[in-house]
C-alpha cells in the first residue's frame, strides 16, 4: 500500500465535533409540535446537513401542511426554531467536544495537514466559540459562503478551495447522509460516522472510533 499525498481534512460541525445535532432535533421537534406535526429521531436523520428552510420545508411536507403557511409565517417560524435551538447552545463549553475529536485534531495537525469546516450551520461560529475551537479551524466554509445546503457539494468544494486542496486529494467527515452524499458529490473521501450511511468510503458508528492512522490506512486503499 502506498502513502498518498492528504491536501485536507474538513470537518462537518453539529453531530461530528459536538452533539448539537442532537439540540437541532429538540428544537425541530418542539416547533412541529407547536403546529401539530410530530416527528421522531428516525425522520430527523433527514434533516442533517440540511438549511434551516429546507428543514422546514420537509417537516410541513411530513405533516402535510406545505400549502399551510404564507412566506413570512414560514421564516417566523423558522425563527423561532432558532431561538429554540440557540437557548441549547448556552449550555456548550470545552466538555462537550465529541469523544475522538481533539486527538484527531491533534494528530492531523501533527502531520502538518490543514483542518476545515464545512457546516450550513449560521450559528457555526457561536458553536466552535463555545468550544474553544476556532483556532483550530485553517478555514471554514459556513452558511455565509454558500448558496446550496448538503447534498450539494458547494460547501465542501468551498472548503477545499479556502484550503487550496485537491478535493480528490482531501478527507470530509460527516455524520449526516446528505453530508456524505455532499463529500462524494464533490470528489472527496469520505469518512461516515452513523447509521445509514454505507455510501461512505469508510464508516464508523461513533466518534470515539476515529483514529488518523486507520482513516490515512482506508484513504491510501481508496487510491491505491
Ligand atoms: C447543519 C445541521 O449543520 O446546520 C442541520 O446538520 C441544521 O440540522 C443546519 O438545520 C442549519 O443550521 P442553523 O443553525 O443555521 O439553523
Ligand atoms: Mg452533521
Amino acid at each position: 500500500m502506498n502513502n498518498h499525498k492528504i491536501d485536507a481534512v474538513i470537518f462537518d460541525l453539529d453531530g461530528i465535533i459536538t452533539d448539537t445535532a442532537h439540540f437541532h432535533f429538540l428544537a425541530w421537534k418542539q416547533l412541529a409540535e407547536e403546529i401539530g406535526i410530530s416527528i421522531d429521531e428516525e425522520f430527523n436523520e433527514r434533516l442533517k446537513g440540511i438549511s434551516r428552510m429546507d428543514s422546514l420545508e420537509l417537516i410541513l411536507e411530513e405533516g402535510n401542511r406545505q400549502h399551510d403557511f404564507t412566506s413570512i409565517e414560514k421564516e417566523e417560524m423558522a425563527e423561532r426554531k432558532n431561538a429554540n435551538y440557540v437557548n441549547y447552545l448556552d449550555e456548550l463549553t470545552p466538555e462537550h467536544v465529541l469523544p475522538g475529536i481533539m486527538d484527531l485534531i491533534k494528530s492531523i495537525k501533527t502531520d502538518g495537514i490543514p483542518i476545515g469546516l464545512a457546516s450550513v450551520s449560521k450559528n457555526a461560529e457561536t458553536v466552535l466559540r463555545a468550544l474553544n475551537l476556532v483556532e483550530a479551524f485553517d478555514y471554514c466554509a459556513d452558511a455565509s459562503k454558500i448558496s446550496k445546503s448538503k447534498p450539494d457539494p458547494e460547501i465542501f468544494l468551498t472548503a477545499c478551495k479556502g484550503l487550496n486542496a485537491v478535493p480528490e486529494r482531501s478527507i470530509g467527515i460527516e455524520d449526516a447522509v446528505a453530508g456524505v452524499e455532499s463529500i462524494k458529490a464533490s470528489g472527496m473521501f469520505a469518512v461516515g460516522v452513523g447509521k445509514q450511511l454505507s455510501k461512505a468510503d469508510y464508516q464508523l458508528m461513533s466518534t470515539g472510533q476515529l483514529q488518523w492512522e486507520k482513516i490515512k490506512e482506508a484513504f491510501n486503499k481508496w487510491n491505491d
